[in-house]
């Protein structure tokens, strides 16, 4: 029966990419959590956002030398400013960002380094990431915190290594 042979196969050509395709997203998942060990950044603490100013490492904003190439910022975001708003580091740099929020939602979205993070009154977030070239990273607030959301921007600059 050619009539009905036809139609199973053009219902094969549907079926077969409905199923191919999940299973590979399936696989594709797996692959990046588990091998490349990607993950949805998640919450790395929690902070009482009315007593930053007495709590560690919150009451300093600042960026901190951890070991040989290696940076903390310890950042808190409020309205409408990153404090620090300039982070200062040398290339080839492994830089962890450690922020919360003193106030509202506000957010923390570093393009060029992959870094995207929402920084929620008494949660810690935490990411860490790579700057191997000297130049400027741009980094702003994506979650809209008011009036003045615009203007909550900083900037990672990245100096050459020095000899
Ligand atoms: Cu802070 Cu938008």
């Amino acid at each position: 029966m050619m009539r009905g042979r036809t139609i199973y196969l053009y219902e094969l050509a549907w079926i077969l990419p409905s199923v191919a395709i999940p299973a590979a997203m399936l696989v594709a998942l797996v692959v990046t959590a588990f091998g490349a060990g990607i993950h949805v950044p998640g919450v790395a603490g929690r902070v009482d956002p009315t007593k930053l100013a007495e709590t560690a490492p919150f009451n300093e904003p600042r960026v901190v030398e951890v070991g040989p190439g290696r940076y903390e910022v310890h950042l808190v975001a409020g309205i409408w400013v990153f404090s620090p708003n300039e982070i200062h580091v040398p290339a080839g740099s492994t830089v962890t960002f450690i922020a919360t929020s003193r106030d509202v939602i506000h957010g923390l979205l570093l393009h060029d380094a992959n870094v995207n993070l929402m920084l929620l009154p008494g949660r810690v977030a935490r990411a860490t990431t790579q700057f191997n070239k000297p130049g400027e990273h741009l980094f702003v607030c994506h979650e809209y915190c008011g009036i003045a959301h615009h203007t909550m921007f900083g900037k990672v600059i990245v100096e050459p290594r020095q000899h």
